[in-house]
């Protein structure tokens, strides 16, 4: 295929304006896959994308066009639309020479929108505005324009409306990806150079890797090489993806495949590493800015006979989301585990059902922590550590204040764009979270554009879903990192019956203490069921007590309710104590349900 006649764009979106639906709606015109009801949203293939609505790992396809009499290849790669898969984003940018930026017609520019937005811009891509579901009653296309226009300096004549859902418009947005998306630089001639974008892993085939070809030509049988590890391979299996797999005999400068060449283990494929042939080494491309964990949570198998099926699990998973990091951890109550970092708490929770749903595990996961800085002054500690500075992943090594000349907490910009109905409301929430005010923008008559420093630990949890309810649902809200800030930060230690449990403790603000810790103590209450005995659950700064709650033990036996001969009943009763049994973890003597946890720090 002519370089010429290639092009490499993605579509990126705010949450759910619709990019699934335009995909599907691509596949469908170039006659990649058949219309049927069922096959909605094929790109979005994992479980927990169906479950959820959204799009977690970005998934690529080849589709054929003919536009003018030529046929042209054009690789659609697809993206995450939530805050914490940004890390995608950025990654499958870096394939791209052109990007579909879709708003919804109703809704408008929402924060993703803008944070999406500059991740094509910084990265000097063509951009072409995407106006969907102007089928929709309270479609107001021109609202939006004018929006663009304000937010983005992009001339309003250049978006393109469309309706994904009924196909109005949709092979116009073909037409313009040919027309305004340049082609790839790539050269057949050159020597053979690709990029590993992403990679997923295959019980059969082991490691099958998502490439970019930069210059050059690979066959099947090629001998190659990974300019990571240095290591060589013979290319097994190569191919387009439409989106599902359809093998070729090679992959030419400008296209997008994949690839399988025996890599066995989950290490061999970095995202982000250049690949060539053996006997001729490149230079390595620029890979990707390595993502940077945010919120860190310790996970154990629920029973330790289950180590190292867990630990195979997780290594597998994280070749399949390269931006989790791992580290071995352990705990006296919870035995040997982890402590992994993640993008954010969705991305936490989503790498948690994966394990569940994908490898069947059975995982505790402690509560969640942000990377907290301390300079020591201590001249044996710096000395031991090797830096004056430490990053704290474990508030149960928290250093103490008497070795500590400042604690640092890391700090976001956080951009909500919000209907200004609902102004006051949010400000009052960001003040509540130590957020200072930057700066406001009407983008126009009713909505608002807001951008506020936070503390990360004071979003981390459920800042985003409070913003939703108290907003009706209307505000947007995304974030990027801005660096570290002094803190005066205390550790709290939570008590079950005067017995300290590392897992739940937290790292707060001194500000917050008290409050934070008689929440704690009242939620553990809530999530903690009735024992034989009688729990005391405390919350303590040093050997200060600040909280207390008392969880009374059952009056009687459980089956003394069910006197007479009710047997089905009992057993019924039996069996269902035993299943809520499973779900729980042994703490000292204590019965502690495995999500307590991370719910010990949501505020509704
Ligand atoms: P994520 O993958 O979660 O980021 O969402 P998305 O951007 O892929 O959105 P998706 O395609 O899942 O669409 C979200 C919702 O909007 C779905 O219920 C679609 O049916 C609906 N939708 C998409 N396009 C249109 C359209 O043109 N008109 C109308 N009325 N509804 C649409």
């Amino acid at each position: 295929f002519p370089v010429e006649r290639i092009r490499n764009f993605s579509i990126i979106a705010h949450i759910d304006h619709g990019k699934s639906t335009l995909a599907d709606r691509l596949l469908e015109i170039t006659g990649a896959i058949v219309t049927t009801e069922k096959n909605k949203q094929v790109l979005d293939k994992l479980q927990v994308e169906r479950e959820r609505g959204i799009t977690v790992k970005a998934q690529t396809a080849s589709l054929f066009y003919t536009h003018k009499g030529h046929r042209y290849l054009l690789n659609l790669i697809d993206t995450p639309g939530h805050v914490d898969f940004s890390y995608e984003v950025s990654r499958s940018i870096s394939a791209c020479q052109g990007v579909l930026l879709i708003v919804d017609a109703n809704q408008g520019i929402q924060a993703q929108t803008v944070a999406n937005f500059y991740l094509a811009f910084e990265a000097g891509l063509t951009i072409i505005p995407v106006i969907n579901k102007i089928d929709l009653k309270n479609a107001d296309p021109e609202r939006v324009e004018a929006q663009i226009e304000k937010v983005f300096d992009i001339p309003r004549e250049e978006c393109i409306r469309i309706s994904a859902k009924l196909g109005t418009n949709v092979d116009r947005v073909l037409q313009e990806v040919v027309e305004r998306v340049p082609a790839p630089t790539a050269s057949k001639d050159d020597v053979f150079k690709a990029l590993v974008f992403d990679s997923g892993f295959d019980h059969y085939r082991g490691v099958v890797a998502n490439v970019a070809v930069f210059g050059g030509r690979v066959r099947k049988g090629d001998r190659i090489a990974s300019a990571f590890l240095g290591k060589s391979y013979e290319v097994q299996e190569l191919g387009l993806l439409r989106p599902h797999e359809q093998p070729t005999d090679g992959l030419y400068a400008g296209q997008v495949g994949y690839m399988v060449a025996g890599m066995k283990d989950v290490k061999e494929a970095q995202i982000g590493d250049t690949l060539y042939h053996q006997q001729h080494p490149v230079d390595a491309l620029p890979g990707f800015k390595p993502a940077k964990a945010m919120v860190f949570a310790g996970m154990y198998p629920m029973d330790q006979s289950e180590y190292t099926g867990l630990r195979s699990a997780i290594d597998k998973l994280t070749l399949n989301d390269s931006s989790v990091t791992v580290q071995k951890d352990s705990s006296m109550a919870l035995g040997a585990g982890w402590r992994l970092g993640f993008l954010g708490l969705l991305h936490m929770e989503v790498f948690n059902q994966r394990l569940e749903q994908e490898y069947n595990a059975n995982v505790v996961v402690t509560a969640p922590t942000v990377p907290y800085k301390a300079r020591l002054s201590s001249a044996r500690l710096i000395k031991e550590h090797g830096s004056e500075e430490i990053t704290i992943v474990n508030p149960a090594q928290f250093p103490e204040r008497s070795v500590v000349s400042e604690y640092l907490e890391p700090m976001v910009v956080g951009t909500i764009l919000t209907p200004d109905t609902f102004t006051g409301q949010i400000m009052s929430l960001c003040l509540n979270r130590r957020a200072t005010q930057e700066n406001m923008l009407y983008i126009d008559e009713h909505r608002v554009m807001m951008k506020y420093i936070f503390p990360l630990n004071e979003i981390v949890v459920d800042f985003y879903d409070l913003l939703k309810s108290l907003s009706s649902g209307y505000a947007s809200f995304d974030y990027e990192n801005a660096g570290y800030q002094a803190a005066d930060l205390i550790k709290m230690d939570i008590l079950l019956n005067g017995k300290s449990v590392e897992e739940l403790t937290m790292i707060v603000h001194r500000q917050r203490a008290y409050s934070m810790g008689k929440a704690m103590c009242e939620r553990l209450k809530g999530s903690i069921p009735r024992q034989m005995f009688e729990i005391a659950v405390q919350a303590a700064i040093g050997s200060k007590v600040i909280a207390r709650e008392t969880i009374k033990p059952f009056r009687k036996n459980v089956l003394a309710k069910c006197y007479g001969g009710d047997i089905t009943r009992k057993l019924k009763l039996l069996k269902r104590q035993a299943e809520g049994k499973k779900k729980m973890r042994r703490i000292g003597n204590i019965d502690v349900p495995k999500d307590a946890f991370i719910n010990v720090l949501k505020r509704t």
